[in-house]
């Protein structure tokens, strides 16, 4: 049986549902592919993450939330500086990522969970982040209010997501990779060539990296900042929450 492929505009109600049903299907190759069709960039820009956000995650007691944190990747470099908590909605994901944090010595715990509605009190983390996970929400600013929320005030967010290149040379490349190379392999390894193409069609309908940065703004973070990954294929977003 063929997958529905969640529409890749942005927030489409329901559209939740196929995107779970989408990570189930493809969780047993997706650390895999990750690296592969990266070249294991992400790996490179999963660690810049974790630098950005070293001054806050050091204090003594820190506490982390990754959110979207699938196969907990980013859960696991968060590890190695404070403790955190990987939430997720895809159970499939977060089993894989089960495996995975056990050599954390108990500082990574996961959890399945909505970002969109989070199971956690107003300002409890002192760090939140999300690596790839942002655009595949229902509803992009609900989660980007949700994150603000469980922050403590002076709390900081990174948001690690694809975006748009910004070097001319490299954009006709990267799109020829991104829309005909990685849909092929993606679809041959993981049998799901579907969610392959769903990848660079939700890309095209994400806010580029300013529109990103004035969507933070707006939902009231303070010090929003980014900086171009690999030439803008993929940005990383930081902000604060304010003290008051
Ligand atoms: C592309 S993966 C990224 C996983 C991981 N952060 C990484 O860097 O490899 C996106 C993840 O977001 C999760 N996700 C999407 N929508 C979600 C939601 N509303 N609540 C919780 N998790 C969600 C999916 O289940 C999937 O594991």
């Amino acid at each position: 049986m063929t997958m529905e492929r969640p529409n890749p505009q942005l927030n489409i109600p329901g559209k939740d549902r196929a995107v779970r049903a989408m990570f189930e299907e493809i969780a047993p190759s997706y650390d895999r592919l990750n690296h592969l069709l990266s070249l294991n960039i992400d790996k490179r820009w999963r660690r810049l993450v974790v630098r950005q956000l070293r001054d806050v995650i050091e204090r003594p007691e820190a506490l982390a939330l990754d959110l979207c944190c699938g196969t907990a990747d980013l859960t696991i470099e968060l590890a190695r500086h404070t403790r955190v908590i990987g939430c997720d909605f895809c159970h499939p994901m977060l089993v894989i990522g089960h495996q995975k944090v056990g050599n954390t010595a108990n500082r990574a715990f996961l959890t399945e969970g909505d970002a969109l509605h989070l199971p956690f009190a107003e300002g409890q983390f002192d760090a939140v982040t999300v690596a790839f996970g942002l655009r595949n929400l229902a509803h992009v600013e609900g989660g980007i209010s949700e994150m603000r929320r469980v922050l403590k005030p002076g709390g900081r967010v990174a948001i690690l997501e694809f975006s748009q290149p910004v070097l001319p040379i490299l954009r006709p490349f990267f799109q020829f990779y991104f829309h005909q190379i990685l849909p092929r392999i993606g679809g041959l390894i993981s049998g799901s060539s579907e969610a392959y193409r769903y990848l660079p069609q939700s890309v095209r309908h994400f806010p580029d990296q300013r529109a990103l940065a004035e969507m933070m703004r707006s939902v009231g973070f303070e010090s929003v900042r980014y900086q171009n990954l690999s030439g803008g294929i993929a940005a990383l977003h930081l902000g604060e929450r304010p003290l008051t």
